[in-house]
């Protein structure tokens, strides 16, 4: 299959890359920067800098759609939440006008989105068919998701990936705890009751490859594994994992007053199931953090 994907040069992009490469797909990736994607993505992968660069006679038989500006770096002034949208919804309208404009259209979207889809839920257990939340993390999703869904008029089948903390020690939140915890300053944020929807990078992948091949595949699907924990879970684990202790209490006061509005991407939390991709006969590789942490770091 020749496949474009957006957001390719990111963390779950270039782990995509590599596997579709290793199956012998085609790959087209989407850039700002397209002088990287080689370097990045794979030295066969094309690079488009730009979607008005997709004539309506090119043909891609599947399009995965990642891109977006990092959430959690930069205070959600108007300004950055502007970015946030432009980079995710105003991009999948334009990818979903490019694919009106294609005379072969592609069989599936696999589109973006997050566990924020469904705002902070407290202890309560969500499967795909939980109401979205209020907060603008949730309305960025439900808008992102409506912007791809606009592409099923076309007869395109369109999955949403409710995508959970993805964990690789490339990058991500893990990559970016690493340092902190292997030098004893690993610590809990606030009460550590808020909930943590991760996933091992390798299941993601192999969850986005089982979407792309099933054609029956369509919808939301929750992209997480079936145990999530608690922040003060997950800060045990990963302290565990690395024979550090984790002994710190980041107070929730502390990371309002320095974060402002985004906080609430760490003090808030969902419990998130993947009922839907479990439903679909999906076997995951990683089920218990212990041992996801395990095999990323000790790799
Ligand atoms: N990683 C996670 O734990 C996680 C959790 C939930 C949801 N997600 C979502 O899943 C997607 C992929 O995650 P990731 O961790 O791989 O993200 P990432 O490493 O931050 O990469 C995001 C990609 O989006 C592109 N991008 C950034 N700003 C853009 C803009 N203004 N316009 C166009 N493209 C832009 C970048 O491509 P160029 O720089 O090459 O243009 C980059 O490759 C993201 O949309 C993210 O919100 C990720």
């Amino acid at each position: 299959m020749h496949i474009l994907i957006t957001g390719g040069t990111g963390l779950i992009g270039r782990q995509l890359c590599k596997v579709l490469l290793a199956e012998g797909h085609e790959l087209t990736v989407l850039s700002r920067n397209p002088g990287s994607v080689p370097a990045k993505c794979g030295a066969k992968v094309h690079a488009m800098a730009g979607l008005d660069e997709w004539q309506p006679d090119q043909t891609f038989e599947a399009v995965i759609n990642l891109a977006g500006e990092p959430i959690v770096d930069a205070r959600w002034t108007a300004q950055r939440k502007q970015a946030l949208w432009d980079s995710r919804i105003s991009l999948t309208e334009h990818l979903v006008q490019r694919i009106a404009a294609a005379q072969h259209k592609p069989g599936v979207l696999l589109s973006g989105s997050a566990v924020g889809y469904y705002g902070n839920c407290g202890d309560a257990e969500l499967d795909e068919s939980a109401a979205s939340g209020k907060d603008f993390a949730a309305r960025l999703c439900e808008d992102w998701e409506k912007a791809a869904r606009d592409a099923e008029i076309f007869g395109v089948r369109v999955c949403l990936l409710r995508t959970g903390l993805v964990l690789s020690r490339r990058g991500g939140l893990l990559g970016r705890m690493l340092l902190p915890f292997k030098l004893g300053l690993g610590a809990r944020l606030g009460d550590g009751k808020q909930w943590m929807s991760w996933i091992h990078i390798d299941d993601y992948v192999a969850m986005l490859l089982s979407l792309l091949r099933d054609v029956e595949a369509s919808g939301p699907y929750n992209m997480t594994a079936p145990q999530p924990v608690t922040n003060a879970g997950f800060t045990a684990a990963l302290a565990t994992a690395l024979h550090r202790p984790a002994p710190f209490i980041i107070p929730a006061m502390f990371l309002r007053s320095c974060m402002g509005e985004r906080a609430c991407l760490l003090l808030e939390g969902q419990k998130v199931l993947p009922k839907q991709m479990e439903l679909a006969g999906y076997r995951i590789i990683f089920a218990n953090l212990a041992d996801a942490l395990h095999d990323l770091l000790d790799r």
